[in-house]
């Protein structure tokens, strides 16, 4: 089984263990029979539906553990509580704003250091690790918002020189099109609540490995946290999954498309997006991902004003999360990043013009003309 959706219909549920049925069912029980046939004795601790939404992550990740929590930040949260008074964690300079948020003001608070560094330097996150004693190195890439790429071969070298474990949030690119622990790391993040769900209707985390004893140790804290995924949010992800390639490969054609609409404008002072990226990040981006992935962040040139440009698009209304199917706009100096310092946006280039685009899988045309409509309302300039 070689091609990811025949692995994503097949893997972590077996029909047979189920009268047949070719949808695996919901366990919604709390509780087991004492001696059942699957080892299962508490839902917390164990439950079917999750256990199959977890094989079927590690499966697609090319892992040997999955494990799924009620969030994104609770996969954070779980991997972080590995870190004892005096170690630190070292992540990257424009992650999610919830993932600073947690790292600053929940874990500093508990003794708990940080480094903050940018991952496409990697001489100088070479230097940060050689001066702190970083046990986690937890790298979003593409990050959000600034889809800059890191070299994960690259940089799960340097972690393990310096007694680090690499645990890279893989939520912008997906299994589909990254599989970071191919190429090093040691452990996937996930939040299923983007593209590994895909239908905005589930909150959502996951954590992949293949060392087991570091999954042991994060399946333990998994039960004694309890920040589980639920059985009905297993079930509603393990379908996502099922179609996760389909819907990548129109988010992304979809995506090229948009940034190269955007970039042609000639309105914007910066679009990002790795699909675009050449020299050194162009390299990357072709070297360990299988497609550039479907979202971009732009900046209007001050001279336009950027509230009407929001208002006049039609299929991208405003609001928080990503990666579903439908179309939507963020501003992250003010939704998402809100949590994360003005001074510290300013220093990573987070402006409060930018906005980021997570691009659904509505028709490619309908998706083009209503940019295009929205974009002929800034003929004229700020008033
Ligand atoms: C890259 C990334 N990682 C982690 C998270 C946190 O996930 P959740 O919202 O499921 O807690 C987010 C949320 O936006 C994210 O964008």
């Amino acid at each position: 089984m070689s091609d990811f959706t025949t692995k994503a219909l097949h893997s972590g549920y077996d029909a047979a263990d189920h009268n047949g049925a070719i949808i695996p069912p919901i366990h919604l029980t709390t509780t087991f029979e004492s001696d059942s046939p699957g080892g299962y004795e508490y839902s917390r601790s164990g439950n079917p539906t999750r256990e199959a939404l977890e094989k079927a992550l590690a499966v697609l990740e090319s892992g040997d553990y999955g494990l799924a929590y009620s969030s994104g930040s609770a996969a954070l949260a779980n991997i972080a509580a590995l870190l004892a008074q005096g170690e630190e964690i070292l992540f990257s300079s424009d992650a999610y704003g919830g993932t600073y948020r947690y790292i600053t003001k929940v874990l500093a608070p508990q003794g708990i250091g940080h480094k903050i560094s940018d991952f496409t330097d990697l001489a100088a996150t070479a230097k940060v690790l050689a001066s702190a004693p970083v046990k986690i190195v937890w790298a979003e890439t593409p990050t959000n918002p600034l889809l800059k790429v890191a070299d994960i071969k690259a940089l799960a070298e340097l972690a393990h020189r310096h007694g680090a474990i690499l645990v890279v949030d893989n939520t912008f690119a997906t299994p589909v099109l990254q599989r970071p622990l191919e190429l090093g790391a040691d452990v996937v993040a996930h939040s299923t609540t983007k593209y590994v769900n895909g239908h905005s209707d589930s909150t959502g985390g996951a954590l992949i490995t293949s060392d087991a004893k570091l999954y042991e140790r994060l399946k333990f804290l998994q039960n004694a946290i309890g920040a589980v995924l639920s059985p009905f949010d297993s079930w509603l992800t393990l379908r996502g999954l099922r179609t996760l390639e389909l819907r990548m490969d129109r988010h992304v054609g979809n995506a090229q498309r948009l940034a190269e609409v955007f970039r042609d404008s000639g309105k914007f002072t910066q679009v990002y997006y790795p699909g675009l990226f050449t020299g050194e990040q162009g390299k990357i981006v072709r070297q360990q991902m299988k497609g550039p992935g479907a979202m971009i962040s732009v900046e209007l040139d001050e001279k336009y004003d950027v509230q009407r440009f929001l208002k006049a698009l039609k299929l991208f209304p405003l609001a928080e999360s990503l990666g579903g199917i439908d179309s939507l706009v963020d501003h992250p100096a003010t939704m998402t990043h809100a949590s994360v310092p003005a001074e510290e946006r300013a220093k990573i280039g987070l402006t409060d013009g930018l906005f980021r685009i997570s691009v659904g899988i509505e028709n490619e045309a309908d998706l083009v003309a209503d940019v295009e409509q929205a974009l002929d309302k800034l003929v004229t300039a700020r008033v």
